[in-house]
């Protein structure tokens, strides 16, 4: 079989307190996902009616492969039920949001009813501002309530919302706003890191630059004195919501309607601008949120991501709040002011649900578990993981040492492009280091050989999905091609670019990704972006980066450098390169290493191989090397 390879399996496993399966949502795995197997659509469909809708919809699924339609000619609103279903019912005065800030004392709680009226009030500030369904608003902020507030606002009056990531540089960001044609843009102007403020507002005006398409910039002021506003083009958060209808109606949504773009990397070419739909997205994050975290009401549900990733959006935002849960967000890092700062957070709220990254676990192992020790964290019931491979060790400690071997570990696989959580091992099952699980009920999926055939359990294949699910995403924004590519590098299969291996219970291990991103402590990077942030500067003609696996990050970037003509290599023209990386994408991606070189492997047709060189960099077969044209 081709694209296939062996893989030794661990074989260790835990078992959680049956008490843990019997009280879940869920129930069984087995007798879960024959419910899904003996009926797709109707598993769907009772899910989607546990929701709100204006018109229920005419089919379930429409699919013509690679496009799907979800709860066709339904119409809904998303925020009608992140929050008007809340705010009329008993949770009424249930808190929605708790926030904490770097410092100690700063703390802002929001219940049900109090996000839903600023929700209104800022929905109507944007439409006072022109803002019209379909047209895109790009979030560029902090994170801080208002942030969901704004992501909120634009999904309640029919907005396309592109959240990029604060730790972005201009050049990235401006990418992103002139893709996705952004008429406004959302920021403040600080955020705060590690007690130092981050001005994002510099770097937004910079971005705006040569971005024809952005006609105002709403700015949070949380400094005082209050950074100055300058042109007609700048408006004051507070002011504009301050001064606008009170009461907002949700705008009526088809099931189909855009609800946001979200960008990730790609192997080559510009990153690619993910786009979700509205209904399909809502149910998928609505049902892995109650069904897969199990939500109950009296749960503190804390994410550590940033909603500029999809995790942020589907599991700080979207799925929770369907879900009628307490969120927890924080703008604090894990080591500020001092390593104990994530426990204590645990402990102080209650926080009863906690999921984070393997690169985040990996660096709490490192500072020691003298630092969760000093904190009581009873309260934890659900510990969960997304973003990368969760390695044995890490898994091992993560389940001793933070979830008092009591916890079930939820090694969730899922991707942008997905919107939900895909395989993972629900509550209460038997939980093996190193796998993430079994597809989730609602989800078909295998590890496959290049012709699509299953492989034996043992055997490494391509990890792909054989059915649409709701949360797909519909498209790549103004790349369909691109789009298409997804289903048909193997035939009407998804393909999710991973490697993975199954073993005989079914179990799914990743192994990473089969092609050039680089994952850096959680961000999916492309090489080409990366690459291309070099040759921006004047003394690089040529480069090609590669990840190398680290200890901490997961993965850490190398870089090969070919300097012009009349530059010559130098200890501070490496230090230079790494501050122009970080200053046109971001402290993630600057390379941990540059070697200067005179050559790179390329192919006949002009492309790096990138894999050539990692194989040499790691002392490991490169594999076929037919097409190297040296
Ligand atoms: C990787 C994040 C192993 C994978 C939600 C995937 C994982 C990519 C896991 C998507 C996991 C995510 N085990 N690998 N539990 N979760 N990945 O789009 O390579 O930022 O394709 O979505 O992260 O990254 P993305």
């Amino acid at each position: 079989m081709s694209g296939t390879f062996d893989v030794p399996l661990e074989k260790k496993s835990y078992r959680p307190d049956p008490s843990y399966r019997d009280q879940s949502w869920l129930g069984s795995y087995d007798e879960a996902y024959k419910r899904f197997l003996d009926d797709p659509e109707k598993f769907w469909a009772d899910i989607a009616g546990e929701l709100d809708w204006y018109r229920p919809w005419d089919a379930v699924r429409e699919w013509e492969l690679p496009y799907a339609r979800w709860f066709t000619n339904a119409k809904l609103n998303i925020t009608a039920n992140c929050l008007d279903r809340h705010a009329a019912s008993e949770r009424r005065n249930k808190v929605a949001l708790i926030w904490r800030g770097e410092d100690e004392e700063v703390e802002r709680v929001l219940t049900y009813r109090q996000l839903h009226r600023k929700v209104m009030r800022f929905a109507n500030a944007l439409r006072d501002l022109g803002v019209r369904k379909g047209d895109t608003v790009c979030l560029y902020m902090p994170l801080v309530p208002e942030h969901i507030i704004a992501l909120l606002a634009c999904a309640r009056i029919g907005a396309v919302h592109s959240i990029v990531y604060g730790g972005f540089g201009a050049a990235a960001l401006n990418a992103r706003i002139r893709d996705a044609g952004a008429k406004i843009v959302i920021t403040a102007d600080v955020g705060y890191r590690r007690g130092k403020r981050v001005a994002l507002k510099t770097i937004v005006d910079e971005a705006v630059v040569n971005a024809p398409t952005v006609e105002k910039i709403v700015v949070l002021r949380r400094t005082s004195p209050s950074l100055e506003l300058f042109s007609e083009m700048e408006v004051d958060f507070e002011e504009i919501m301050e001064a606008a209808d009170p009461y907002c109606e949700p705008e009526v949504m088809d099931a189909e309607d855009p609800l946001f773009i979200l960008y990730t990397s790609g192997t080559t070419g510009p990153p690619k601008g993910i786009v979700h739909t509205c209904a399909g997205y809502m149910v998928g994050t609505y049902y892995t949120t109650k069904y897969i975290f199990d939500m109950k009401d009296n749960d503190v549900h804390w994410c550590t991501a940033d909603p500029g990733w999809i995790t942020g959006h589907s599991y700080i935002v979207y799925g929770p709040l369907a879900a009628g849960a307490t969120v927890l967000i924080t703008e604090v890092v894990p080591d500020y002011p001092d390593p104990g700062i994530f426990w204590r957070i645990v402990e102080d709220f209650g926080v009863t649900i906690f999921y984070t990254a393997p690169t985040a676990i990996r660096m709490f192992m490192r500072f020691g578990e003298e630092w969760p020790q000093k904190c009581n964290l009873d309260s934890l019931r659900l510990i969960g993981s997304v973003g990368e491979p969760l390695n044995p060790e890490a898994f091992e400690w993560y389940y001793h040492t933070i979830g008092g071997a009591r916890c079930p570990v939820l090694d969730t696989w899922w991707q942008t492009e997905t919107g939900m959580h895909m395989i993972t091992t629900t509550v209460g099952e038997k939980m093996k280091p190193g796998f993430a699980g079994r597809p989730i009920p609602g989800v078909v999926a295998d590890v496959v050989d290049s012709e699509g055939a299953s492989v034996a359990p043992g055997t490494g294949g391509l990890l792909v999905i054989k059915e649409p699910w709701p949360s797909m995403m519909r498209a790549v924004h103004n790349n369909d091609e691109r789009y298409r590519k997804y289903w048909s590098t193997i035939d009407s299969y998804y393909t999710a670019g991973d490697l993975a291996v199954k073993d005989e219970d079914g179990y799914i291990m990743v192994l990473g990704r089969s092609d050039d991103i680089i994952i850096v402590a959680g961000h999916n990077l492309g090489t080409a972006e990366v690459e291309s942030a070099l040759v921006s500067h004047e003394a690089v003609a040529e480069s090609a980066v590669i990840g190398k696996p680290d200890v901490m990050k997961g993965q850490a970037i190398k870089a090969f450098v070919i300097l012009r003509e009349g530059f010559k290599p130098s200890e501070k023209l490496k230090s230079e390169l790494t501050y122009h990386v970080r200053m046109s994408i971001g402290p993630i991606a600057m390379p941990s290493e540059i070697d200067f070189v005179d050559s790179l492997p390329k192919t006949r047709s002009g492309k790096i191989m990138r894999r050539v060189l990692k194989a040499k960099e790691l002392g490991i077969d490169p594999g076929d090397i037919s097409t190297l044209e040296e």
